[in-house]
């Protein structure tokens, strides 16, 4: 992305979606992507707000609406529904490059001309 929190904070989804789809020990994965979550999606949408971004309402449900599908997944798999963590494994590699080439883009393509503007004003009249 070019911006260097959110693209640590990409590799780190990048793992634990490949740590869901090794399989393993899934109640700990799903329990530590839900964390990841949180923190990703909140520092994003702190980023958003603070920064004015036109598209932080369509960007915002987005992060919910998966936000709502892992957490159900864990419902599930704790009640004895195996299966959806199977599947969510095979659908939130295609959710989130398709998220990340698109909304998270467009996030750090505005993040980065905001500091462009910050370093230009805080150098004063050319
Ligand atoms: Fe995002």
């Amino acid at each position: 992305m070019g911006y260097a929190p959110i693209d640590e904070l990409h590799l780190e989804f990048e793992q634990l979606a490949a740590q869901l789809a090794a399989g393993g020990d899934l109640p700990a994965t799903l329990d530590a992507l839900l964390d990841h979550i949180d923190r990703h999606f909140a520092l994003e949408e702190r980023l958003m707000r603070d920064r004015a971004f036109p598209m932080l309402g369509c960007h915002a449900r987005e992060h919910a609406s998966v936000r709502e599908v892992v957490a159900e997944v864990r419902r599930r798999h704790a009640a004895g529904e195996p299966e959806f963590a199977q599947r969510l494994a095979e659908a939130l590699p295609q959710w989130f490059a398709l998220h990340a080439s698109t909304m998270d883009a467009a996030l750090a393509h505005y993040l980065a001309g905001c500091e462009d503007i910050a370093h230009r004003d805080a150098a004063g009249p050319a």
